[in-house]
């Protein structure tokens, strides 16, 4: 198989280092990748909203599956551009339709569908500027804290968790009135707070079947003990110590399975990966998001632990075999650190020369690349998440203690990372 990889982060990093060892990958090409997937592949300099150039390339290399790791793309409509060409329509697209993909694209169209399905979500309401007085009462009654939601993608920073009714209104007016996140907010979802512990569920469908992939912590705060802003993601863990058998069990029949049910009862055509962004409020599962796509930094521990072949699975997918899929995990513990510029999610430096990166890769450490670019030899950082150490170890506290030993000899100036990734887990 002939396989292009689309995106450029520490995930594609995790992707191609996995579809690589596949015996069943002939040729890899990524994206337009970065230093670290060159080390599994070729980067190809064409842009992930350039579907027209991935389209000759496709052709030009004979590829046969394309795995699409960002969001964009996706919501943007790549897999229809492929379907909806007869010289591509053939080459097996892991990541779901447009339509599908307002699964993450929308808030609203996700909460809907929740509703829709019997999905157990935090109860909302959806605003915009024609009912925007009903949503200045609506806020004013609702209970505290609450959460306002800007309708489409907004690179993370779309949420806002609002303490005061002052604080809620403020935000409910940028949104929707002063445009704070351009189109994304024209629409606001508002829902109330659910309080308990989140985890991110991975599962691999076809819009009929799935497979569930090992699930994962992620640490978004860019402080230690979750203060601060938040971020991309500042590390993440696997497997999740409360996400025991019986939990996942109800996963699994309250969240995973009428989600698959109703993506194929609606129509909608997916073939790819659904991330579920889950809170677990006492015992119970509730959805906070659905992503079309595999998260960042969870694929860094995610596929780390996958000890089964990552090619055969997206075959099974495209030939309508998942059901009998049986997916092998490694049972050893991974964290990954994330190491970050200085003054990231805000204002930060690019172009500081890296040091010791990639040395830091051994038999149970693995160091992906995220934003980084090479320059006449060297690694530049180049973003505000550089790379993620990932490691593996007994228990949760061993794989953290792993990397954070291995990051002592790995530089670049503003260095920043958290030193408590797996915090709540000391002794699992
Ligand atoms: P989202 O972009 O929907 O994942 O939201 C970002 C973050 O906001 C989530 O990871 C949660 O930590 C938090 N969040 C979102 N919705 C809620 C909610 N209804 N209750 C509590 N926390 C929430
Ligand atoms: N780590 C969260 C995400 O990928 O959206």
């Amino acid at each position: 198989m002939n396989i292009l990889l689309i995106g450029s982060g520490g995930r594609e990093h995790a992707l191609a280092l996995k579809i690589k060892q596949s015996p069943l990958c002939k040729q890899l090409f990524i994206a337009p990748g970065n230093p670290g997937t060159a080390q599994h592949g070729v980067n190809v300099e064409i842009q992930s909203s350039d579907f027209r150039a991935l389209g000759s390339f496709c052709l030009e290399k004979g590829i046969n599956i394309m795995v699409v790791g960002p969001e964009d793309p996706l919501v943007n409509g790549i897999y229809d551009f492929f379907k909806s060409d007869p010289l591509l329509s053939d080459i097996i697209v892991v990541g779901p339709s447009a339509k599908a993909a307002q699964l993450e694209g929308s808030k609203a169209f996700a909460k809907s569908f929740m509703d829709r399905h019997g999905i157990p979500t935090a109860s909302y309401r959806e605003f915009s500027i024609s009912n925007f007085e009903e949503g200045v009462e609506y806020l004013k009654g609702h209970s505290l804290p609450v959460v306002l939601k800007a309708d489409g993608l907004a690179a993370g920073k779309g949420v806002v968790i609002a303490e005061t009714h002052e604080d809620a209104l403020g935000a409910f007016e940028d949104m929707i009135k002063l445009s704070k996140f351009g189109k994304a907010s024209e629409r606001v979802v508002i829902e109330s707070f659910l309080s308990g512990v989140e985890l991110s569920v991975f599962a691999l469908t076809n819009g009929k079947e799935f497979v569930l992939l090992p699930e994962a912590k992620d640490y978004k705060r860019i402080g230690e003990g979750d203060k601060g802003l938040n971020t991309g993601g500042m590390g993440a863990i696997s497997p999740v110590p409360f996400a025991d058998k019986a939990f996942m069990q109800k996963v699994l029949d309250k969240v995973v399975q009428p989600t698959i049910k109703g993506i194929d009862e609606d129509g909608l055509v997916y073939d790819g990966f659904v991330f579920f962004g889950l809170i677990k409020v006492g015992d119970e599962p509730f959805v906070i998001e659905y992503n079309c796509r595999m998260g960042d930094p969870e694929t860094e521990v995610v596929m780390p632990r996958l000890a089964s072949d990552v090619v055969e699975m997206f075959i099974a997918m495209d030939q309508g075999n998942l059901s009998q899929y049986e997916v092998k995990v490694d049972p050893r513990s991974a964290a990954t650190v994330v190491l970050v510029s200085g003054g990231y999610p805000e204002t930060f430096e690019k172009g500081k020369k890296i040091d010791g990166l990639d040395q830091a890769n051994d038999q149970n450490t693995l160091a992906f690349h995220a934003g980084v670019v090479e320059h006449e030899g060297l690694l530049l950082s180049n973003g505000g998440r550089v790379a993620a150490i990932t490691s593996f170890g007994n228990t949760i506290q061993e794989a953290v203690d792993n990397s954070l030993k291995k990051i002592k000899n790995i530089r670049f100036d503003k260095m920043t990372y958290r030193k408590d990734i797996g915090y709540e887990f000391v002794g699992f």
